[in-house]
């Protein structure tokens, strides 16, 4: 059932088109389906749209639904804080309760050295704070010149003007230019396509070395951070291998250099820990955090800041940098009770064990076009590509991926395609093991489907 007439539809999508512009979404795409997909409703790891119809919601939203939809009591924490407090400012001086329980409790759950919480409203601006305080601690050792950042290709760390100046996937810069200064990028890791020619468990991790011989190259007296997500997210779910990130902390050590961990992605238990890092048992002197923080049912974002970092700033006496909305009341309410439910119901235990179900079903399908499916938790992707044998990718015009996607929306299953032929699957971690069959067996009807109908095309 839906709330909503035939020409209701049409004209919510009529004055869509007319008035909305979209985040990130092909316009003409939008014109072409006469109008966008239109969701209405969302309870568990389903959402329902406008038309009626139920789809699983395969990303998550934006990879930040841990929880799941519908949720009730978080909505009673919000409109119970909102009747209290509404807002209040942490400039000047002032604080609140909440905010200063989610400080702790975040504090005590990541793994870094006596941390400091500074609170953001999302992705971007934990992204941007994360490097004003990196360039902000060499300044304050009198070594300004020590404020180049290094980040990797295919990152995602948002669009905000410093976040985009990191990120490094096609089309953000595009018309945006001139950049931040002082962003610099080396090759990510992809064992399945590595970039050196070498084969997962018989390298060198030669991928580490990228990151000493650009420290090199810029002199490390110029070199204030490097920052990766512990696993790419928008870039690809990609894994790095085993290692990499210890050798990543003893370059960073050597040259002195901070390591920032961007924790939007792969924070509050999506990859099958707490944080992407406790699996390598590498500290971060940074990190960055949202999306799952609040499973998105309200915009907050935080920084983690290690004592190493804080020390100088608080000598200093000040941070000039701040949001109207950090450490927001409502944003701090709707936290606390997600990270409970995040807790009590061992959602981090969850999505490790429905990851590998899920990677192993998808496996199981045995599709020939099918190369590699990656991830680690419920933080997978499906590489597409023309051969497997030699994986040769398809031609990146074709958009394979966006063809199975389309595909899928019809047989129910809401599916972003990935750069590179990529399909994200990172459902909200409250999924159970019938809900990953029925994902399984859709996906795999709807890849077959785009196959056959990419093979009919090239007779
Ligand atoms: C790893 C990572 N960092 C930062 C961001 C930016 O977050 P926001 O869109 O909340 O600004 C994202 C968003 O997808 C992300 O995946």
């Amino acid at each position: 059932m839906t709330g909503y007439t035939k020409d209701q539809i049409d004209q919510m999508k009529k004055d869509d088109m007319r008035y909305f512009l979209h985040p990130t979404s092909s316009i003409a795409d939008i014109e072409s389906w006469g109008g966008p997909k239109i969701i209405e409703e969302g309870s568990g790891i389903r959402i329902k749209s406008v038309e009626g119809k139920t789809y699983i919601d395969c990303g998550a939203g934006l990879w930040l639904n841990n929880v799941g939809f519908g949720r009730t009591e978080l909505a009673e924490v919000a409109k119970q804080q909102m009747e209290k407090l509404s807002y209040f400012q942490t400039f000047n001086g002032y604080s609140h309760p909440l905010a200063i329980e989610v400080a702790k409790r975040v504090a005590g759950m990541i793994p870094m050295d006596n941390p400091r919480i500074f609170f953001t409203s999302g992705g971007s601006e934990s992204n941007d704070t994360a490097y004003k305080l990196a360039r902000m601690y060499w300044y304050l050792q009198g070594k300004p010149s020590k404020n180049n950042i290094i980040a990797r290709t295919k990152a995602y760390h948002g669009v905000s003007y410093g976040a985009v100046s990191a990120t490094s996937l096609p089309g953000f810069w595009d018309g945006f230019r001139p950049l931040v200064p002082g962003f610099h990028h080396i090759e990510h890791p992809h064992c399945y396509f590595c970039p050196w020619g070498k084969e997962q468990g018989s390298c060198d991790l030669e991928c580490t070395d990228a990151l000493e011989q650009k420290i090199l190259e810029l002199g490390e007296d110029n070199v204030a951070a490097f920052t990766a997500e512990p696993v790419i997210g928008t870039g690809g779910a990609i894994v790095p291998p085993e290692g990499y990130y210890q050798r990543i902390r003893e370059i960073c050590d050597k040259y002195n250099v901070l390591f920032i961990a961007d924790e939007v992605i792969t924070g509050f238990g999506r990859t099958g820990k707490m944080f992407g890092m406790m699996h390598w048992g590498v500290k971060p002197d940074i990190m960055m955090m949202a999306k799952g923080i609040t499973s998105g049912y309200i915009p907050m974002g935080a920084v983690g800041i290690s004592e190493r970092v804080f020390d100088p700033i608080k000598a200093h006496g000040i941070f000039m940098h701040g949001y109207t909305y950090s450490g927001h009341p409502v944003a701090c309410a709707v936290a606390l009770k997600n990270i409970d439910i995040v807790e009590e119901e061992n959602l981090a235990v969850n999505a490790h064990v429905k990851g590998e179900q899920l990677r192993t079903g998808i496996r199981d399908l045995m599709l020939p076009c099918i190369g590699e499916v990656r991830g680690i938790g419920l933080m997978n992707a499906v590489q597409l590509v023309q051969n497997a044998e030699n994986r040769t990718k398809f031609n990146s015009n074709i958009g394979f991926a966006k063809r199975v996607s389309a595909i899928a929306w019809e047989n129910g299953l809401a599916l972003r395609p990935l750069v590179d032929d990529g399909l994200q699957l990172s459902p909200a971690l409250v999924i159970t093991e019938t809900d990953v069959i029925e994902l399984v067996e859709k996906l795999g009807r709807s890849i077959e489907q785009a196959h056959f109908e990419f093979l009919g095309n090239q007779l």
